[in-house]
């Protein structure tokens, strides 16, 4: 049973959901697969940019209310790309002709994964301004406008890494 009180963690964060209208609305995908639906914020989002979404979410009553082509664990491709909110089956690294992977948060072990399926895929992370949980975008066969994007994600992120640690600095001086 999900308990309604545990519900506002397993959304995407704002940040992840507006990074992905960014990149679907650059990429424009002709197919997409979601893993992990929940309660459907990415799903929403996918449903306006892409025209065949499909989504996998194994709990039924998460399932009632995702829109569009919904399975509880099995699906057929091929996806352009993967968005991964939840926990795939092993072999998700293994489809084909899927070009890209979009992660909400970190999901550190499924990102090696990918990464080791996908020896020469490029992957950079984008988070707010807080330094919480952002998004990794990794793409399997990078172009220059690919590479272009992570160098601009790897500088803001390192500035603002500066910033926070900066930050921490001065406060723990004024402590003192
Ligand atoms: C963090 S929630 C997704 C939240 C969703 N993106 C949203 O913003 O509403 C993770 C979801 O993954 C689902 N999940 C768990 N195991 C899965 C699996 N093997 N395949 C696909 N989804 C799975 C869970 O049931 C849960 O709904």
């Amino acid at each position: 049973m999900t308990h309604i009180e545990s519900l506002p963690r397993w959304i995407a964060s704002p940040f992840a959901q507006r990074g992905l209208r960014a990149w679907l609305g650059t990429r424009r995908p002709a197919s997409v697969l979601e893993i992990g639906g929940g309660l459907g914020t990415l799903t929403q989002i996918g449903h306006a940019y892409c025209p065949r979404w499909v989504t996998v979410e194994p709990l039924t009553e998460f399932r009632r209310v995702l829109r569009g082509e919904v399975w509880p664990q099995a699906w057929s491709g091929p996806f352009e790309g993967v968005v991964l909110d939840g926990e795939p089956s092993p072999d998700w690294t293994t489809m084909d002709h899927c070009q890209w992977v979009f992660i909400e948060g970190n999901r550190r072990g499924q990102r090696a994964d990918l990464l080791r399926a996908w020896p020469g895929a490029l992957a950079y992370q984008r988070r707010p301004w807080d330094r919480s949980k952002g998004y990794w975008v990794i793409v399997r066969h990078p172009i220059w406008r690919d590479h272009l994007a992570a160098w601009a994600a790897w500088s803001v992120e390192a500035m603002l890494g500066l910033l926070a640690r900066a930050g921490a600095y001065s406060r723990r001086g004024k402590r003192r």
